[in-house]
């Protein structure tokens, strides 16, 4: 009998490319109005600052998405395929996927993020306290492409699972990032990833409702100003990576709830006229104007429902909160 403890697997498919990142940030920049892609809001002070929102009093998403995991999570796993391979997008610390560990019973354990720096630490320790569950960890960006690599799926018939059926976890309503149709593309790859494993597979995925803006506003706004560090903390982090000379104290949390286009936007608005510069280049905003730095949708349960369909799913069952403020839904891939 082998006495070695199991490891996790890691693949990186994702290789940074600090010469397009500039590039993506210089183009943002040079349009009119501003833009930096909330991808900038995650270095390591801002994924910090996100934890502490979803402790915020006003952020509900995180406490009401755990609370009907932990008052549905029985039915549920009722209904998803036990033995199935778990496929955690943007796993992070991996802690909401753990909890569906005893539920459901999983073959194996794929954690995607964008480094698997990320998760070595995560995965690691999960690994001792579940040491007969194969765990893999994949560094790639869902956001462009998501599919298992060949390294992957050797990986799973090494574990006896290539046939298992696979279950797409997508909880926090990170979904509420992408535009509707980057949300469509993303909800048909993860259509193609379930049938590409054994029947019964399928998708669990969290989704923010649309609420009074007496409620979304102070959950982008709160009053501790944490959502404002996060925002403009962004700065500083184009800072890093173009050289630039923003002041952060020259800038405005702007969080505001458009109701035809059904999302939070988040801006930072300059407070008087500014030059900001970095090598090579500069860019003069106007007092008032703003940098759009991200969007969150917030959905109806019929709109997502129909969103699920058209990516190709099943009737969805979903569960909900007694206030009816967030979702989640189990979707079948077939
Ligand atoms: C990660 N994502 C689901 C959060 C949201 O609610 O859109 C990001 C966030 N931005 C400000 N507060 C939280």
């Amino acid at each position: 009998m082998s006495l070695e403890t199991p490891q996790p697997h890691f693949i990186q498919l994702h290789q940074h490319d600090q010469q397009a990142v500039r590039a993506e940030l210089l183009t943002g920049l040079a349009q009119m109005p501003a833009r930096v892609a909330p991808k900038f809001l995650y270095d390591a002070l801002g994924s910090r600052l996100f934890d502490a929102i979803t402790e915020l009093a006003e952020y509900y998403p995180t406490r009401t998405e755990a609370l009907i995991f932990s008052q549905r999570g029985g039915d549920m796993a009722r209904c998803i395929a036990p033995g199935s391979v778990l496929i955690d997008l943007g796993a992070g610390s991996c802690a909401k996927a753990a909890r569906l560990f005893a539920p459901l019973q999983p073959a194996a354990y794929v954690a995607v993020d964008i480094s698997v720096d990320y998760l070595r630490a995560s995965l690691g320790a999960l690994q001792q306290r579940h040491l007969g569950l194969p765990m893999l960890g994949l560094g790639q960006d869902f956001s462009s492409e998501l599919a298992l690599p060949e390294a992957a799926l050797r990986w799973l018939s090494t574990q006896g699972a290539a046939a298992a059926p696979r279950t797409v976890f997508y909880p926090g309503s990170s979904i509420g990032n992408f535009t509707p149709p980057e949300a469509l593309k993303l909800l048909r790859q993860a259509h193609a990833l379930c049938v590409g494993g054994g029947s019964g597979g399928g998708l669990l995925i969290g989704v923010d409702r649309v609420k009074p803006k007496a409620v979304l506003e102070p959950a982008y706004d709160d009053a501790l100003g944490v959502t404002a560090a996060f925002n403009r903390n962004l700065l500083l982090h184009v800072n890093r990576v173009l050289g630039a000379n923003f002041d952060p104290a020259q800038w405005d949390h702007v969080a505001l709830f458009d109701e035809a286009q059904s999302r939070i936007e988040m801006h930072l608005q300059a407070r008087s006229a500014l030059a900001v510069q970095w090598p090579q280049g500069e860019r003069r905003f106007a007092a008032g104007e703003r940098i759009h730095t991200e969007n969150s949708y917030k959905w109806t349960p019929e709109a997502f429902a129909a969103l699920l369909s058209e990516a190709g799913f099943a009737p969805a069952t979903q569960w909900t909160d007694s206030q009816g403020w967030f979702s989640v839904f189990w979707a079948p891939a077939t």
